[in-house]
């Protein structure tokens, strides 16, 4: 087995380490292209299993790209004259330095770590794969840092891009969302309980010349007093786990353990004006929301909440994705065993979320809770995510209807209509509204009100709401009903209205 990386890097061999990455960002090993060269929209969906389909199909014209994929993605292995053609001598023993390289009985060279492109950053982590040729997590070492997956890649899609001056990223691992943060945030400070996590993170932050990168071990907010962040990020360990063994991974049999102390924290830790963005998942019961377990950790501090579904399994499909062995029965005592543990919890689903947190603004009444659907994003959501918090304020601001008389009202950009239709029979169906060309793709099902008011902004371009409001009234429409309607369609940004815009406080 390779042996893993130690993430330390010599002060020497910084500038040597930081040009052989420019090096690699020069061939190509960036996010688009590696997953152009794998035929791969979404490099998390990388899949061990196909390596060698990777290697026949997508990699043998053996150019440069081509090899470094192979080492540092496909954890495969290069003979000398393969590694030759990627790196030169000196450049060759620098990363050995490094404790990046490995040369194995056979002469051929192995990586000790996983090179990620994610976004505008290249990141080291433990290989994604920890124990090839048995790859799986039991066999992972408690201080494993775990690789980019899908949940890292939801969350960094969902971080708005904005200038911040504060920013915290609990649980970071590799760093990974600390990394991102640096390129539009002053000061940014990454906390990981595993010391081996902190080393990592401080390795790229080294490697990438991040200079605005702190890092720290601790457990959550304990190191960071009475600070407060503009931005918040964390990609807890939240699997309901009856093993409990991987600190990585596991939020004890809830999946809460972690989790529910980071939400504790927010209000402690979160300035004002700033947003909080955790990707998760939660075990849903029956008949109980989700946001009421988020109130509850939140123990009624006054903050809005953000909610959204990226996908769901059903408790048994997530056993059965869970459990391991050796053989046919430990697999089926393994799913027994996960099955249980969720049962035993109440949980029907495990449903995949990411959930942001903003202060309320008192203007706009009682905190607030909202949750849509999306599939998960394939470039960056952040402003969109920004924009459901503003279209929620705009809405629930004091005397908000007021200023809808004085407003016009516009498409926010091209809707796309889906309307249902029941073939012989004379039933009115319901239409979906999509705002295309958004990065989440969120339907809502219009109400006959909703739709004609779509009908109306559609054939005028740009009607004042006063107009709108008098077609409705002669056609004997109750003003509440189409108050409410404007209101859904402002809050599902499928119209825009001028003259209505609140700041975060
Ligand atoms: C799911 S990994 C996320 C890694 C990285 N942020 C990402 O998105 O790829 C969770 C991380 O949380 C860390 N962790 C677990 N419990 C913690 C705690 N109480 N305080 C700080 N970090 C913790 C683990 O060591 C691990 O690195």
């Amino acid at each position: 087995m390779t042996e893993r990386a130690s993430f330390v890097l010599n002060r020497e061999d910084i500038p040597a380490a930081q040009s052989i990455m420019l090096k690699l960002a020069t061939l190509g090993y960036s996010e688009r292209l590696v997953g152009n060269r794998l035929g791969l929209k979404d490099l998390t969906d990388l899949q061990w299993r196909a390596s060698p389909v990777y290697r026949s199909e997508r990699l043998s014209n053996r150019d440069p790209l081509a090899l470094a994929i192979d080492l540092f993605l496909l954890q495969g292995s290069l003979p000398g004259n393969e590694l030759g053609q990627l790196f030169s001598q000196s450049e060759c023993e620098t990363f050995r330095r490094c404790g990046l390289l490995e040369v194995d009985d056979t002469g051929r060279t192995r990586a000790r770590a996983s090179l990620f492109p994610a976004g505008t950053r290249l990141i080291f982590s433990d290989h994604a794969w920890p124990a090839l040729p048995h790859p799986g997590y039991p066999t992972a070492p408690h201080d494993h840092v775990m690789s980019v997956g899908r949940d890292s890649r939801n969350l960094l899609n969902c971080v708005p891009r904005r200038k911040f001056s504060s920013a915290l990223d609990l649980c970071t691992g590799s760093g990974i969302h600390a990394l991102l943060a640096t390129r539009h945030t002053q000061h940014v400070l990454a906390v990981d309980i595993n010391p081996r996590a902190a080393q990592c993170t401080r390795f790229n932050t080294q490697i990438s010349g991040a200079a605005n990168l702190e890092v720290v071990v601790g457990d959550l907010f304990d190191p960071i007093g009475n600070g407060r962040f503009d931005l918040i990020t964390a990609n807890p360990p939240f699997v309901p786990s009856p093993l409990n063994n991987l600190t990585f991974r596991d939020g004890g049999p809830s999946g809460e353990d972690v989790q529910k102390r980071i939400v504790a924290g927010l209000p402690h830790h979160l300035a004002p004006g700033g947003i909080a963005q955790i990707v998760t998942e939660l075990g849903e019961r029956d008949r109980e929301p989700l946001t009421h377990r988020l109130r509850e950790w939140l123990n009624g501090a006054p903050m809005d909440i953000y909610m959204l579904r990226l996908g769901e399994h059903s408790a048994l499909k997530y056993a059965i994705g869970h459990s391991k062995g050796d053989d046919y029965q430990d697999v089926l005592d393994s799913t027994l065993e996960w099955s249980r543990n969720l049962q035993s919890q109440g949980y029907v689903r495990m449903v995949s979320l990411l959930i942001s947190f903003q202060w309320s603004d008192v203007r706009c009444g009682s905190p607030w809770s909202r949750i849509d659907q999306s599939p998960p994003p394939h470039r960056t959501a952040g402003a969109e995510i920004d924009a459901a918090f503003l279209s929620e304020r705009s809405t629930r601001i004091g005397g908000w209807p007021d200023i809808l008389h004085r407003s016009s009202l516009r498409l926010a950009g091209p809707i796309a209509l889906l309307d249902a239709h029941v073939a012989g029979r004379d039933l009115r169906a319901k239409t979906t509204a999509t705002l295309l060309g958004q990065a989440l793709t969120i339907k809502h099902q219009l109400d006959h009100v909703e739709r004609e008011i779509l009908n109306q902004v559609e054939e005028k371009g740009h009607i004042p709401a006063i107009d709108l409001l008098k077609i409705f009234h002669e056609r004997a429409v109750h003003l509440p009903s189409v108050l409410e309607a404007t209101r859904t369609l402002l809050r599902y940004n499928l119209v825009r209205i001028d003259g209505c815009e609140v700041s975060a406080q």
